[in-house]
């Protein structure tokens, strides 16, 4: 224990000298207190006066002091701080933006005894977002009157994200791309929007079933600018009359992502396979030769013969993808590399977070640190987003608590009525990405809407935001709820 403390000190010593050389004129003075002191001859056999071992504490006390000044003034500088310094529209993304959502008084309809046995008042709000007849209906789910519509003329609107609004693509429907990802084809210079296109009736197989959609399949719009985005069309179709088939329209088809392989010049989907019952828990895997499709199904399997229902594929920088799924009945994630063509799951797998239940991942890295955003598993209703880092993908992976940022409590605690599908990169912003979630509405799953917001990491990685102990911290990643924002005017996609 003792030993431990001593570590701990040794290293706040250390950090504070690195530290320290960027205040050189404190640095300075210091040195010339220093001074005297040191020129007292100590040599390794003599004693040392008390008051130079008094010198010493002083010294060490003042680093210390320094250290935590320092430390915080450290963290905000850096390359994102210099995009929030010099661009007044970066600077909006970090300005924490309070609701203050008055909720309604209890309508007839509530009996009396449902209102007393309803528990803490936070939860209230989830009610009335889980209540398809709430009359704050028109809070999370605003109405086609005020859909973003990228093709008529927006002026000073251009550009701006609405998240929960209606969004609508260049022929005037509304996005269906549920459950979503973003691949960036660098030979297009194209973004493609793929997700679950879920424009059919919602309804329950049967009494204990989760809503649903039958498969229609997987949505593909294409954008330059991630704003105005074109139907591409169904890119993969579900089976009207094989019932065998995995893709047969009363089964499920979720989370589509979609990688490219350099080495193949193949465009490879990978998908979350289900029956209605959620019991076949598989992934399914398709190929195309062009993003736009269509894509070839291959088959289904459970990776790794685990179970696998939320799922996500990753692809790093030295092209090695990664599948990440939701196992052993969501208690737990497994993470292990694909196959050098994307097509299988190797056989190296590794569990994480065990015992969490999360799903729902989302992974990106930033300067060499892998990031994950995670949900809890609470079915359609909306819950706490968490989001872990790990500085090997394969583990171990670290808490970093909820990311979210502004609305307010409950919005934070349900990351904004949404679940995280995935995180966009964006080439020349370091630091700055685009968090994808679905706020899902079980009444109406094809009227499920987009919160698209933006995600800060702060500080590289080797030079965390705060010393907990010695021990550094994280980086911090964090979530901003907007109710409308855009990307910095200097970025072009
Ligand atoms: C757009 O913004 C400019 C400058 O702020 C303003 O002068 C102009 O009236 C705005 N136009 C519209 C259509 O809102
Ligand atoms: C139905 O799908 C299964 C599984 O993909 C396949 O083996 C079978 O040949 C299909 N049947 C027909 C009639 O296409
Ligand atoms: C799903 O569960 C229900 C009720 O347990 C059952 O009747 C039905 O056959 C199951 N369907 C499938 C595809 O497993």
């Amino acid at each position: 224990m003792f030993g431990r403390v001593y570590y701990l000190r040794r290293l706040h010593f250390l950090n504070c000298s690195i530290i320290l050389g960027i205040k050189r004129k404190r640095k300075m003075r210091m040195r010339n207190k220093y001074k005297k002191p040191t020129t007292f001859p100590c040599n390794a056999g003599s004693k040392c006066s008390v008051s130079i071992i008094l010198w010493i504490l002083a010294g060490f006390l003042l680093l210390l002091h320094f250290f935590s000044l320092v430390s915080h003034k450290d963290g905000t500088s850096g390359e994102i701080e210099l995009h929030i310094s010099h661009n007044p529209s970066f600077r909006e993304l970090v300005e924490v933006e309070e609701e203050n959502i008055q909720i309604p008084p209890p309508r007839g309809k509530r009996s009396p005894r449902a209102a007393k046995r309803r528990p803490k008042r936070t939860t209230t709000l989830i009610d009335e977002f889980l209540d398809e007849n709430s009359q704050l209906r028109h809070v999370f789910f605003p109405d086609m009157k005020t859909a973003i519509d990228p093709m008529k003329d927006n002026g000073n609107d251009s550009f701006y994200y609405y998240p929960g609004r209606i969004w609508l693509d260049t022929e005037g429907a509304p996005i269906q791309a549920h459950g979503g990802g973003i691949l960036y084809d660098e030979r297009s210079r194209t973004y493609f929007w793929y997700g679950e296109y879920k424009d059919g009736p919602t309804y329950h197989a049967h009494k204990k079933a989760a809503a649903r959609v039958d498969i229609i399949g997987v949505g593909c719009y294409s954008s330059k600018d991630m704003w105005t985005w074109k139907n591409e069309g169904i890119v993969l179709a579900a089976e009207e009359t094989n019932e065998t088939h995995d893709l047969y329209k009363l089964n499920v088809l979720e989370r589509p992502k979609v990688i490219y392989n350099d080495r193949t010049g193949k465009y490879v989907m990978w998908m979350h396979i289900d029956d209605c019952n959620y019991t076949k828990a598989a992934v399914g895997v398709a190929i195309s030769d062009y993003p736009t499709g269509p894509f070839d199904y291959l088959y289904s399997k459970r990776p790794h013969g685990f179970d696998s229902r939320d799922m996500t594929i990753f692809k790093d920088d030295d092209g090695v993808a990664y599948l990440v799924y939701s196992s052993e009945d969501n208690s737990e994630l497994h993470i292990g590399p694909l196959t050098s063509d994307y097509l299988d799951v190797s056989n190296v797998v590794r569990r994480i977070l065990v015992g969490q239940h999360r799903e729902a991942p989302a992974l990106f890295k930033h300067l060499g640190t892998y990031y994950m955003v995670t949900s809890g598993c609470t079915g359609w209703a909306p819950n706490e987003a968490l989001v872990h880092a790990a500085e090997s993908i394969m583990g171990p992976w670290e808490d970093m608590g909820n990311p979210c940022i502004g609305g307010n409590k409950v919005f934070r605690l349900t990351t904004f009525f949404a679940q995280s599908t995935y995180v966009i990169p964006l080439a020349g912003l370091p630091g700055l990405y685009i968090f994808m979630a679905d706020r899902w509405n079980p009444a109406d799953l094809r009227e499920s809407r987009y919160i698209w917001l933006p995600l800060i990491v702060r500080g590289p990685a080797d030079r965390p935001l705060e010393y907990n102990f010695g021990f550094p911290l994280w980086s911090r990643v964090s979530i901003y709820w907007h109710k409308k924002w855009r990307l910095p005017s200097r970025w072009s996609g």
